[in-house]
This record gives C-alpha cells, structure tokens and sequence, in this order.
C-alpha cells in the first residue's frame, strides 16, 4: 500500500497520549519507530475491586504532565521536534478521555502543530504495526480486553470491518468477575491464568450459545456464582483446596469460545492471517492456543508483545503515525467519545 512507500521517506515525531480508563500513558515515535513509552498504572484502584472513573479522572491529572516529560526525555526529544500530538478520542470513560484531550489540545495549540484523534479500539489492533514482523492485509483480528471483544476483518490501516462483538460481558470482564468471586485481586485475568498453570479443568461450565461472531459470557458468571455458593454449603474451603483446578475451568470455558468463533470466522471469510490484541491476548492459553491454530489451519498469526497489549501510549503513536502520513487530522473542536464508533 502507498502509505507503506511514503513511511520511508516522512519521519513524522508523534507525542501520543492514552488516557481512556485507568492508565495514563504517553508515547513519543519517530518514522513509525517507538522511542518511548511510559505508562502510570493507578494504584488507587485496587481496594474497590474495579476502575472507580471520578479517581481515575483525578489520577490522570496529577500523572499526565509527569508522564509527558518522562516521555519526552527517554526519548531524547524536546516539544520543538514534536510534528503531531495524538490523543484517545474514544471508546473509554467521560472523566478520564477528557483529561488526555484537553492536555493534547493545549500542546497542539501552544505547539502550532496539528492534533490527531484516536479511535481505542483501532489502536489496539494497529499495534501489529510497532514491531516487526507486521501483517499484510487483510487479516482477521480478535481484540479482547477489559472493555471489549471484537473480531474485525482488517482490509486495511483505517478501513475495519466488525464482524462480532459481546452482547455482554467482555472477556476480560469475565476474567476479572469470575476471579473476584474466587477471592483474587483486581484486575484478575493475570492470577487466573497463573494459578491454571498448575491446574486442570476439571469443572465444566456451559459455553454460551451465541449466533455467528458474536460472544455472551454473562452466563458464565453466573454459572461460576451458583456452583461456587453450592459447593461453599457442602465445604466452606471449597475454593481455597480447588483454586487452580477452578482458575484453569473459567479459563477453558471462555479461551475455547474466542478460539473457536475466530476459527470459525477465519474459515468463512477465507483469512489466511489471524491476529489477537488488547488485555487478555497476554493469555497464555490463548497465545498457545491461537498458534496452535494458525499451525493446523496454516494460517500466520500475529501477537503483539505484553507491553503493547494492555493499555499504552505507544499504539496510540502508530496509528497518528499512519493518519499523519495520511494527513488525517482532528480539528481543535473534536469532543472525547465515551461510545466512539468505527467510521
Ligand atoms: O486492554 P486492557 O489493558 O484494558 C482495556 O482496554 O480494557 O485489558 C485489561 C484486561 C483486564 O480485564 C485483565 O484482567 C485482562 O486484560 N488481562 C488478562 C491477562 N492479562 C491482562 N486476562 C487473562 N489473562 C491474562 N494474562
Ligand atoms: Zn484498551
């Protein structure tokens, strides 16, 4: 593709905020090229078992200028070499996009330079493209996170076609609920998958029956609360002698769904290269699993590194990379978006 050739000769430096949940992140790239990447993670959340959005919104104002300078100088740039600044637009909580459009705007202004808005969601499947090796298009991408889980046909940088998505829970959701009720710390998903590693899924949950791509893992939940509230009568420290054996059941119940409907969606839409991004693609199930696909069905897969999974600045730099060769910017009047959609 053409924006594949002028990469090579622009070398736009981005300054990418990320600020649409609980992290505050910011990016500073050069050619397509990740020089930094610092990422606050907000402590302050971890007692009420959940992102609580009015601390999350005050924690990003005391993190963002810090984490910008941290940005800049790991980098070893100043805000005179800085040609865009790209912010999150979207999807994420009011408070918190507020916080890092605001910031970017005033840095846009001052800089007399332009502004790039951020779809989450793009950004989360176009960190592919930091490292190498980068999928060609078109490929099928599975996005799963705290918030989401989509499986989209890529035919290209901005031209995403959303084939699934929950009518529920997301699965990161499902992971953080089912291991609150086992007693595991927020955000759950990485201690189940640690404790499944010395465990077997001994206890089966239904699989949820949803038409085509689309996925339900509310089910789930409750199955998980009902047989954990009968067991607990029969043996109050059913969960404490069964931790793993239980972590490694949810887990199965809600890996076997991705992996099958991405299978699935693969085959009907003749794709020969799958992708998996967002939180939960740090799974180690789902990594072994999606390879082990891509193996049998010898389709290529792409996952990008843990770092660029969660929440970062750094996918949020990629794509106002793309969109600056592209010169798509954002007017100075472009509003946060809570329930951003593709275009
Ligand atoms: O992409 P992300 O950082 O934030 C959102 O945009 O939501 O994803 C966070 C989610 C959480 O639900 C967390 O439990 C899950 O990713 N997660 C995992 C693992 N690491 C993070 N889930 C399962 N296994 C993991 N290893
Ligand atoms: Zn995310």
């Amino acid at each position: 593709m053409e924006l594949k050739n002028m990469s090579n000769q622009i070398m736009p430096c981005i300054l990418a905020i990320e600020s649409s949940c609980d992290d505050t992140s910011c990016a500073v790239s050069f050619g397509g090229k990740i020089l930094s990447n610092v990422i606050a993670n907000q402590e302050v959340h971890r007692n009420y078992g959940g992102v609580v959005p009015e601390l999350a919104s005050r924690a990003h104002l005391s993190h963002i200028l810090p984490v910008a300078h941290e940005a800049l100088r790991l980098a070893k740039k100043t805000l005179d070499e800085v040609d865009a600044v790209a912010f999150t637009q979207g999807p994420g909580l009011m408070g918190s996009l507020i916080v890092g459009a605001q910031f970017a705007k005033g840095l846009a202004i001052a800089l007399n330079k332009p502004l790039i808005a951020v779809n989450h969601m793009e950004a989360h499947i176009l960190a592919h493209f930091i490292d190498d090796p980068k999928p060609e298009f078109p490929f099928l991408n599975l996005t799963v996170s705290g918030g989401h889980t989509e499986l989209v046909i890529m035919r290209n940088y901005f031209q995403q076609e959303l084939i699934g998505k929950t009518i529920d829970d997301a699965a990161g959701e499902a992971f953080d609920k089912c291991g609150k009720m086992l007693g595991l710390p927020y955000p759950a998903g990485p201690h189940i998958d640690r404790h499944s590693r010395s465990g077997s899924s001994v206890f089966k949950f239904p699989e949820s029956k949803v038409a085509d791509f689309d996925f339900s893992f509310s089910g789930l939940k409750t199955s998980v609360l009902y047989f954990l509230r009968d067991q607990i009568k029969k043996d109050p420290d059913f969960i404490e002698k069964n931790l793993e054996d239980l972590a490694a059941s949810i887990q199965s119940a809600i890996i076997d769904t991705l992996v099958r409907k991405t299978d699935e969606a693969a085959k009907k839409y003749r794709m020969s290269r799958i992708a998996i991004s967002g939180g939960v693609s740090i799974n180690s199930k789902l990594r072994a699993e999606i390879i082990a696909l891509g193996r049998a069905k010898q389709m290529e897969v792409f996952i990008a590194a843990p770092q660029y999974c969660t929440d970062n600045a750094a996918m949020i730099a990629i794509v106002g990379h793309y969109k600056y060769l592209a010169k798509m910017f954002s007017n100075l009047e472009v509003s946060p978006s809570p329930r951003l959609e593709r275009r």
